[in-house]
């Protein structure tokens, strides 16, 4: 049972002992607590843990370049690694200027500006950000990832997966990209920059697998407004390709609401088990190269489904390891129905993370309680 799922996948240099990773996913909580956290994830059976957002410049949040920040990846990749997982460090560059996050700060201190305007302030800066960069700046920014991807696998990481949101999802955007350069215009110009940053930490580590996040607007509906849109895809797939991709992962582009990247169980649109596949399928018509799906996979028997039919490779998940983080164990054991089943509520996972009180899950809450209320039991009898 579930023999896909559990069967050893090889990308680029390195061979994950099953089909399950877990999703970039930044938490915001404490060190201990966040550590603990990915060391339940690694122990609950997942082949790879991908950690979210590692700054590709140097940063006045932790970044590799400082030996404390330096030290923190490592004690991350240590702890993945003793708990029997791979780690990946997900290079991400900004597409907000920090000027600008630096004048709404009083804002948010006071609590006139909320976390959901703040996003769309900064939203509104992204095209003028992006058409405005110099190409000094933009040769400073790839040579960056080249770097990071260095230091990032010093600090132990196995696998360097490429934000393709972000600064190079906007860049791929021909709605914030209104460049009239050779990083401008056509799809072709529009990818240039994702492929120098792949072709620069490829030059940088000649065998590293490097994972790229393919972020993919559509059209009718409308969703997404950095990334590529589907029908440019044929495009940007083989460029990256070429730049040195060993494999994709495959998921709606950001810069609208983060509920539509994030979907609820309540959401309009994408509110399915794997809700984004219908990307991975046009990507899978473009390469051979593996790809990951990531959307909405909870239960084992779609996701076995997914796997075992070739429509995908490898399966991304968040919110369900962040739910129960044994995932893996109980599908490989036959104890599904032990399972803790994401319920896709947002509340305490992304509602968490938008209160800047961490990221939990509503599973914590019920754990909690049901401990407090055998307590009550003990101390009345
Ligand atoms: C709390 C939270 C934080 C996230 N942080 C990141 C991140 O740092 N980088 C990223 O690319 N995606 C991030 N994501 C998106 C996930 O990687 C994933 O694409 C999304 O949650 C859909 O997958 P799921 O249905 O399995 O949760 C985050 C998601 C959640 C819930």
């Amino acid at each position: 049972m579930y023999e896909t799922i559990n069967s050893p996948f090889t990308i680029g240099s390195v061979t994950l002992k099953n089909r399950i990773i877990f999703a970039p996913t930044s938490m915001g909580l404490k060190e201990e607590e966040y550590l603990e956290k990915l060391g339940a994830i690694a122990r609950g059976g997942t082949a790879m843990i991908i950690i979210g957002d590692v700054p590709v410049l140097k940063s006045p949040f932790l970044s590799l370049y400082s030996r404390k920040g330096f030290l923190r990846y490592r004690r991350i990749t240590e702890t993945i690694h003793q708990n029997g997982a791979l780690a990946a460090a997900q290079l991400h560059m900004s597409d907000s200027q920090f000027s600008r996050l630096i004048k709404y700060l009083p804002g948010m201190i006071t609590g006139k500006i909320k976390p959901d305007e703040l996003r769309i302030l900064l939203n509104n800066t992204v095209s003028d950000y992006i058409t405005g960069l110099t190409d000094k700046r933009i040769s400073e920014i790839i040579r960056g990832f080249g770097k990071a991807a260095v230091l990032a696998k010093e600090a132990g990481f196995d696998v360097i997966q490429i934000h393709g949101d972000r600064m190079c999802g906007s860049f791929s955007s021909s709605i914030y990209n209104r460049r009239k350069d050779r990083y401008g215009g056509s799809p072709k110009n529009r990818a240039r920059f994702a492929c120098e940053a792949v072709a620069a930490v490829r030059r940088a580590l000649p065998d590293i697998t490097i994972d790229f996040k393919l972020a993919v607007r559509q059209e009718n509906p409308h969703y997404g407004n950095a990334g590529i849109l589907m029908e440019e895809l044929p495009v940007f797939v083989p460029l990256l390709e070429q730049a040195g991709v060993n494999s994709f992962h495959v998921t709606l582009a950001n810069h609208s609401d983060l509920s539509d990247t994030i979907p609820p169980a309540s959401h309009p649109y994408f509110h399915g088990e794997g809700c984004f596949l219908s990307y991975c399928d046009e990507v899978r018509r473009l390469t051979d190269l593996p790809v990951c799906g990531v959307g909405r996979l909870c239960s084992p028997d779609f996701v076995e489904e997914q796997l075992k039919s070739g429509r995908i490779q490898l399966a991304a998940m968040s919110r369900q390891l962040i739910a129960d983080p044994e995932w893996v164990k109980k599908t490989a054991s036959g104890s599904v129905s032990k399972l803790f089943k994401c319920t896709g509520c947002n509340r305490e996972c992304l509602g968490g993370m938008q209160a800047h009180k961490g990221v939990h899950c509503i599973r914590d809450h019920i754990q909690t309680k049901n401990k407090s209320l055998s307590h009550e039991r003990k101390v009345v009898s």
